[in-house]
This record gives C-alpha cells, sequence and structure tokens, in this order.
C-alpha cells in the first residue's frame, strides 16, 4: 500500500477492529517541568524567561504563572503513584535548568538534582521507566540577559548542564532527549514574540536556531561520552498539505527540514538557507557545527499534534510565526478542532511517521507527545471526554498503521498526564487524562485515563 492509501485507510473515523501493538511497545504519559512543577522560589531554584515572560502583562491569558501550577515539586509521589494506579510504563519529564544552575553556568544547586533523583527512584520503585528531556523552555533568565538562544555561549553552558545532569542521574536514566521543540523556542520565542522570552526579530530567530541546535549537539556528545544509552531530540512536526507544491515545500522547509536535516543528514537545506538570506547571512554557522550536530542520535521524539494545509495567495502579509512567508495562506476546514482551534486529522500522523521512514531511515521513532484540549467538565467526580477518547483512538491508530507499513515506532507518549499551565494560554486549556483542580490541588482521572489504563493493559485499542 502506498503511504497515502495507508494514511487513508487509517483516517476512518469511529472505531472499527481491534489492533495490537508490538511486543515491548512503550505506553506511557509526558509533562514539563515549569507546566507543572510550581515551587518556583523553592530550594534555590533561580528564575526562568518563563517566570519573566509570565509576569509581563498582556502575554499570558489571565496573568497566570507557574508559581503553583499542578504543585508537583510536593507532589510527586502521589503522581507517581497516580501513575502506577494507570499502568503506565514510562514518563517523560524534563528537568528544570534554573534549579540545577540558577544562574544558567557555575555553581551547582545540589537540592535541585535531588528532587530529580527522589523524581526517579520513586518512579523506578513503581516500574515506570523514566525518560528525561533537558530542556523543556524554562532556560536560566541570567542566560537570556547575556544573549539567550542569539549567543552561542549558551549552546556550551547547554552542554554543561547537561553533563551535570547526566552526572547525577545517569547511572538510572536510560534516555535522554536534549531539546524539546526547538522550533517553538526559536521561532515562537525570537521571532513572533508570542512564547518567553518574547523577541521579535526573525534574525533573532534563526540564530536561535543554529544554537539551539548545536546545545543539542554539544550535548549529545557530552552525554555520549558519559555513557548514555539512548540519545535523542524531540522535534514538533507536521505533515505540509495543499495544492501548491511551492508553498508547502517553503513552509514545510521552515517547520520541519530547518530541524531534520541538520541532525539526521548534517546539513541545512539548501531552500531554507536561500530563502532567510533576507534575514540573516548565517554566519553564526562556523566550520564544524554541522558535524557536531549531525552526529548520529538514537531516537527521534516526534510530537504530533496537528497537520497544516497552506496555499499561495496574492497579497498575503508573513505568518509572523513563519518568517518570510508573504504570499502563503495558512488555511483551515471544516474538520474538527480542539479547544486550541487544532485540526483533528489522525491520519496525518501515519503520513508523517512514514514520510521520516522513507527520507530520514534508520532512526527509531517515539512519539513524544500527542493529545488534545477539549473543555472538559468535571461533574459529579467524573470527567466524560469521550472526545479525547476518540481522539487517542485514532492517532493509536494511524501509528498502529504505520508501523504495519514499515515505520520503526518504539513507544507512545501521551500529552499530558494532567492538565497544567499550557504556556501563552494560562490554565485555560485541559490536556490531561487526569483532571487538576487548581484550587484544592485534587488529581481526578478522566474516562480518557480509564480508558488508557485499558489500551496499555492490552497493548492495543479495541473494536
Ligand atoms: C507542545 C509542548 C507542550 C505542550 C503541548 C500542548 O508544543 O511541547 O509543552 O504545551 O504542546
Amino acid at each position: 500500500m502506498s503511504a497515502e492509501a495507508t494514511a487513508e485507510a487509517a483516517a476512518e473515523t469511529g472505531r472499527t477492529g481491534g489492533l495490537t501493538f508490538p511486543q515491548g511497545f512503550l505506553w506511557g504519559t509526558a509533562t514539563a517541568s515549569y507546566q507543572i512543577e510550581g515551587a518556583a522560589n523553592e530550594d534555590g531554584r533561580g528564575p526562568s524567561i518563563w517566570d519573566t515572560f509570565s509576569r509581563t502583562p498582556g502575554k499570558v491569558v489571565g496573568g497566570h504563572t507557574g508559581d503553583i501550577a499542578c504543585d508537583h515539586y510536593h507532589r510527586y509521589r502521589d503522581d507517581v503513584a497516580m501513575m502506577a494506579d494507570l499502568g503506565v510504563q514510562a514518563y517523560r519529564f524534563s528537568i528544570a535548568w534554573p534549579r540545577i544552575q540558577p544562574d544558567g553556568s557555575g555553581p551547582v544547586n545540589p537540592r535541585g538534582l535531588d528532587f530529580y533523583e527522589r523524581l526517579v527512584d520513586e518512579l523506578h520503585g513503581r516500574g515506570i521507566t523514566p525518560i528525561v528531556t533537558l530542556y523543556h523552555w524554562d532556560l536560566p533568565q541570567s542566560l537570556e540577559d547575556r544573549g539567550g538562544w542569539t549567543d552561542r555561549e549558551t549552546s556550551e553552558r547547554f552542554a554543561e548542564y547537561a553533563a551535570v545532569v547526566h552526572g547525577r542521574l545517569g547511572d538510572r536514566v536510560g534516555t535522554w532527549t536534549t531539546l524539546n521543540e526547538p522550533w517553538c523556542s526559536a521561532f515562537l520565542g525570537y521571532g513572533a514574540g508570542v512564547h518567553a522570552p518574547g523577541r521579535t526579530d526573525p534574525a533573532d530567530a534563526y540564530a536561535a536556531v543554529h544554537h539551539l541546535l548545536l546545545g543539542h549537539g554539544l550535548a549529545a556528545a557530552r552525554l555520549r561520552a558519559a555513557g548514555a544509552r539512548q540519545i535523542g531530540i524531540t522535534l514538533n512536526l507536521a505533515p505540509i498539505g495543499g495544492g501548491d507544491p511551492e508553498a508547502v515545500a517553503h513552509v514545510d522547509g521552515l517547520q520541519n527540514r530547518i530541524f531534520l536535516d541538520p541532525v539526521l543528514r548534517g546539513e541545512y537545506p539548501a531552500d531554507v538557507v536561500e530563502r532567510a538570506r533576507r534575514f540573516t547571512d548565517w554566519s553564526f554557522v562556523r566550520d564544524g557545527d554541522l558535524d557536531v550536530i549531525g552526529a548520529p542520535i538514537d531516537l527521534l521524539g516526534v510530537n504530533y499534534y496537528s497537520p497544516t494545509t497552506v496555499e499561495l495567495r496574492a497579497g498575503q502579509e508573513a505568518n509572523p510565526v513563519h518568517p518570510g512567508s508573504e504570499g502563503i495562506a495558512f488555511v483551515q476546514g471544516d474538520e474538527e478542532k480542539t479547544a486550541m482551534g487544532w485540526s483533528v486529522k489522525p491520519s496525518a500522523l501515519t503520513e508523517l511517521l512514514l514520510r521520516l521512514t522513507r527520507d530520514y531511515p534508520g532512526t527509531p521513532l517515539i512519539i513524544t507527545e500527542n493529545g488534545a484540549a477539549f473543555d472538559d467538565v468535571l461533574d459529579g467526580g467524573r470527567v466524560a471526554d469521550e472526545r479525547r477518547i476518540a481522539f487517542l483512538d485514532g492517532h493509536f491508530r494511524a501509528a498502529h498503521a504505520a508501523i504495519e507499513a514499515g515505520a520503526d515506532l518504539r513507544g507512545y507518549l501521551v500529552w499530558s498526564l494532567m492538565d497544567n499551565f499550557e504556556w501563552a494560554e494560562g490554565y485555560a486549556k485541559r490536556f490531561g487524562l487526569v483532571h487538576v483542580d487548581y484550587a484544592s490541588q485534587r488529581r481526578v482521572p478522566k474516562d480518557s485515563a480509564l480508558w488508557y489504563r485499558e489500551v496499555i493493559r492490552r497493548n492495543g485499542v479495541q473494536a
């Protein structure tokens, strides 16, 4: 079957037959430090760019911050127990750099490392495999004050920090991902300014792309030298659809290939470099950088939420998150949307996984995030989130179709374990399998969590 036909076959909504995943397939959940931990000023944690950004009026819905969030810093034992109850096999979480090095460099704060060591030990005690993300967007503010990701120094500091964390946790964590979604860090944070640190210069966004990738490469090298078993990076990838090949190639370059090609082929795509010349001369790329960035990895983390559809349209202004996209319209049809306004299209996940298999062969894949926000209602102690169940069911089937067609997909981590601080959307958007009442910090597994427990138990979905 062709990739398109496979994707179409998986596109049928509504459940069909039961499906079983390969033996050893890893089912889990994902979170990130700033989104759940709270305890922003405890045990020596320094400020991050998200502390600063969320305190800047108008940047986050409702003026929300991560100061308390899900209070996971204090409740991690209960949260791990809750995961164990759900039968979760793997847990992807991120380390807050400002807990480890409050100023982003120099002295290490042992209490920060202690917390993650306790968390990892708790996970092992419950038979849950820890998957560590070293950077999920909470850059120490002092590093931003010195240039942030537009400065090459930050890449070096990141590698040092990675080595410090591995030094403490390396004997009990096997799987390491360097960065989460560098596209968001660079283009939302430095280009469009809708994420921290809120800068709005396309030249900065391109410099950030490179220094993030260099940081990945330098950190990966340190981890490798220290004996890390599995090293990867997580990218937010989306199939780009539409009838105009030129528009599709342009946006695919900016969204996908600008990260995939350097990491998996050791080069920036020529068309992307050319198109960006109006913003940057790329002089931040030095001899040898691409060898560092392109060193082999063991696992590619795929975050997939929604496809993108584009078409050429005369007079269209550039989309601020895609610098240089004048004349390209981002279009949506009347398909189902989540509470984020994101199109629901499971077949695009099959398409994406098969494209990675075809264009970047040889690197095992893991879905490090997939999930959806809906307007959940807690009613009588229950959240009947049928739409989330249908969403996950459709996407699990889509992943299965890709495996059948040859994708080397090793696991699936649902975003998110529990409702949390959804960046610029504050607490307004709920992605959790578990409902969080922020006033009482009470956790209630939604129907989707109970359904997911069955999926994990059966290693598959039911008819
Ligand atoms: C991704 C982020 C994650 C979460 C989901 C909804 O871009 O990595 O932290 O916010 O989106």
